[in-house]
C-alpha cells in the first residue's frame, strides 16, 4: 500500500525538497499535503509546483482544523520538517505514533522550547561538544521529547560559526529523513534505524 504522507513547514523547505527527490513515482510512499503556519513560507511554492495541495493553517493551535485536512487527504502519516509550533494534542492522540520530525541536533540534547534555527548550533558550539548531528523522533505533546528513531552524527570542526556547522548538520538531514520516511512506508509506521555516522573528511 502506498504511504500518504502530509508535512508541515514553517521555512525554506528544505528538508521537505530533500523528501520530495526521494518519494518519486515507483516509491512506497506519496506526498498528498505540505501545510504551514505561515503563508510566507517559502517551501510552499515547492509543493505548489508540482500541483501537491497546500494549507496554510490560519489557527496553528486549532486540533479540529488539522484534522479536517489530514482526514480530507486519508494522510497516513504527518512529517514535521522545520515546523517551529507544538502540533495540538487532539492530532497527537489521533496520530498515535505516526507523526515524526527532524531537530538539528542529537537529541535529548540541544532540544525543547525555543531551540531551533541558529540558536541550536550556538548553543552546540558554546558547549564544547566535539559532534552534533540531526534526529528523527517521534513527536509527542511537548517540543523535541519523544523517542528517538534515528540519529545522523557530524564532527564539530575548530574554527565552526553557527552558520557553517548548520550547514554540515543539514546536509546530513537530508539523507536522514528520507531514509526513516521510506522504512516507515515499508513497514506501515515509523520504526527505528542505525545511527549513521559521518567521517571528519
Ligand atoms: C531544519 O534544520 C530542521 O532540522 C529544523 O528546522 C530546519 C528547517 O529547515 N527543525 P528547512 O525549512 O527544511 O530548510
Amino acid at each position: 500500500m502506498m504511504m500518504r504522507i502530509a508535512v508541515a513547514i514553517s521555512g525554506r523547505g528544505s528538508n521537505l525538497e530533500a523528501l520530495l527527490r526521494v518519494l518519486v513515482p515507483g516509491a512506497p510512499a506519496e506526498i498528498v499535503l505540505v501545510l504551514s503556519d505561515r503563508a510566507e513560507a517559502a517551501g510552499l511554492s515547492l509543493a505548489q509546483a508540482r500541483q501537491i495541495p497546500t494549507v496554510v493553517l490560519a489557527e496553528p493551535q486549532d486540533g479540529e482544523l488539522w484534522l479536517s485536512h489530514l482526514r480530507a487527504h486519508a494522510v497516513d502519516l504527518l512529517v514535521l520538517a522545520g515546523y517551529v509550533k507544538l502540533v495540538p494534542a487532539s492530532v497527537i492522540e489521533t496520530y498515535q505514533g505516526k507523526v515524526i520530525n527532524i531537530h538539528p541536533a542529537l537529541l535529548p540534547a540541544f532540544g525543547g522550547k525555543g531551540m531551533y534555527g541558529r540558536r541550536v548550533h550556538q548553543a552546540v558550539l558554546a558547549s564544547g561538544a566535539r559532534e552534533s548531528g540531526a534526529s528523527v523522533h517521534l513527536v509527542d505533546e511537548r517540543y523535541d521529547q519523544g523517542p528517538v528513531l534515528a540519529q545522523a552524527r557530524v564532527p564539530v570542526l575548530a574554527g565552526d560559526t553557527p552558520e557553517r556547522l548548520a550547514e554540515r548538520v543539514l546536509e546530513v538531514e537530508h539523507r536522514l529523513l528520507p531514509a526513516v520516511v521510506l522504512a516507515a512506508a515499508r513497514a506501515g509506521r515509523p520504526v527505528p534505524l542505525p545511527d549513521v555516522v559521518e567521517s571528519s573528511s
